[in-house]
Formats: C-alpha cells, structure tokens, sequence
C-alpha cells in the first residue's frame, strides 16, 4: 500500500478495486434495490460519462464513422419498471468506447486517470458513440454499434499493475456498455451490459459481475434494418 501511495496510482488503485462495490453502498441503493424488488443490477457510472449525447432514432445508430472499426453490433430490448410494466418513453443515455477502448468527448482535466491508460482519444467527435435513445410505445429499444474494446485497468509494469497480479484479480476490464436509465416516474437506474463469451466477465479487476448484466450475443450474416431481437 505505501508503494502504491508513493506511486501515485493510489487513488486509480480505490476505484479500480472499491469504487464499484463502496458507490454501489453510497448512492446505488438509492437508486435501484435488485435484491428487494428485481431490478436490473446497479453499476457505477465511472469517470467517462458526458452529458448531453444527441438523440438517436429508435432502432438507430450511435453516433460512428460509416467505416467505423469493429465487429458491428445490435442491442435490443424493452425498459420495463420493477413490476414488469414496460415504459414508453424511457430514456436511455449510452456511452462506449470504441473497437480499440478509447473514449471520445473527453477533455484532459475529466480525462484524469483515464488518459495514463491511453482510454481517451482526444481526436474523435465529442459524442462518438455516445446517444440517447427514447424507448417506443412499448418500451422498445434498438440501437446499432460495435463491439466496444477492453479497458486497461493498470499502466503495464506499475505498482498497481502489481498489485492486481497478486490479488489474482484481473488487469483490464471485461468489453461493456455503460447506460443511464431514466423514466419521469421511476428512480434512474446507472448500468452497465457486458457480453457472454468475453474471458474478462469472470475474471474482472473491480469484483464479480452481476450474472444479469452479461448477455448473449447472436452472430448473423447480414441482418436487414428495422427491429430484430424484440
Ligand atoms: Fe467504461
């Protein structure tokens, strides 16, 4: 420990292995009781968040080059309150990185800890793959993207990249999509989406992953537009 504080890593060191399980005590509970009322797991916000990514259609497409690097993706789904109600209306405001786990829309002073482990790209458009998305009459949502990359959870060699080895915990972060829920009359939920098949969801830096947020994914050869998994 009094390596890593003179490291400087200390406070990266707090979020990589606590912040998700002491924000979670502090905020999450306020926002979403899974183990009262089956909503969807909480999970910490993190430090990428950018508020006010533009509007989407629905299905739609994040905001990517027409040759965006990556293996494409479709998400779907249906935004349902805690009773199973689904929700018209809901907004969902998404935020990735991309195929190569760089965010975009970050400036240097939000970038902190982030830009050491080269996860910040300064040179994209401010909401690259970033977007709301408001779930139609029945609650459904469909959105285009790609497969976000993996996260570096430690500079390689560092005292925390040591650290993590010996704690037996994971170096870099399993592929996720991070996501504000909200509905005017329901609590916001803070989420993430991991994938099935990802070696990292087992074997995460910041503590187990919640089994209802790791989801299965479908190949297709070449799906048409319009909606698919709902
Ligand atoms: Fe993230």
């Amino acid at each position: 420990m009094t390596k890593l504080v003179e490291s400087g890593d200390f406070m990266l060191a707090a979020t990589v292995l606590f912040a998700v399980r002491t924000t979670e005590v502090s905020y999450g509970r306020a926002y979403a009781n899974p183990e009262k009322d089956g909503a969807s797991p909480w999970m910490a916000t993190g430090p990428a968040y950018v508020p006010g990514a533009p509007e989407i259609e629905n299905p739609g497409v994040l905001p990517m080059a027409p040759d965006e690097p990556g293996e494409p993706l479709i998400v779907s789904g249906v935004v349902r309150s805690t009773s199973g109600k689904p929700l018209p209306g809901a907004v969902i405001d998404l935020w990735q990185t991309t195929a190569d786990g760089r965010y975009a829309g970050l400036t240097p002073e939000q970038a902190g800890p982030l830009e050491g482990l080269d996860l910040v790209d300064f040179d994209l458009p401010k909401f690259h793959l970033r977007g709301r998305i408001v779930a139609d009459t029945e609650g459904r949502y469909e959105y285009r993207t790609v497969v976000p990359g993996v996260e570096p959870a430690a500079v390689p060699g560092s005292v925390l990249d040591d650290l993590l080895h010996m704690l037996g915990r994971a170096t870099s972060r399993a592929r996720h999509i991070h996501a504000y829920v909200s509905h005017d009359a329901h609590h916001l939920l803070t989420h993430q989406i991991h994938f099935e098949g990802d070696p990292l969801v087992d074997t995460v830096s910041e503590g187990a992953i919640a089994r209802d947020l790791i989801h299965g994914t479908e190949l297709h050869d070449d799906p048409p537009s319009g909606w698919h998994g709902v």
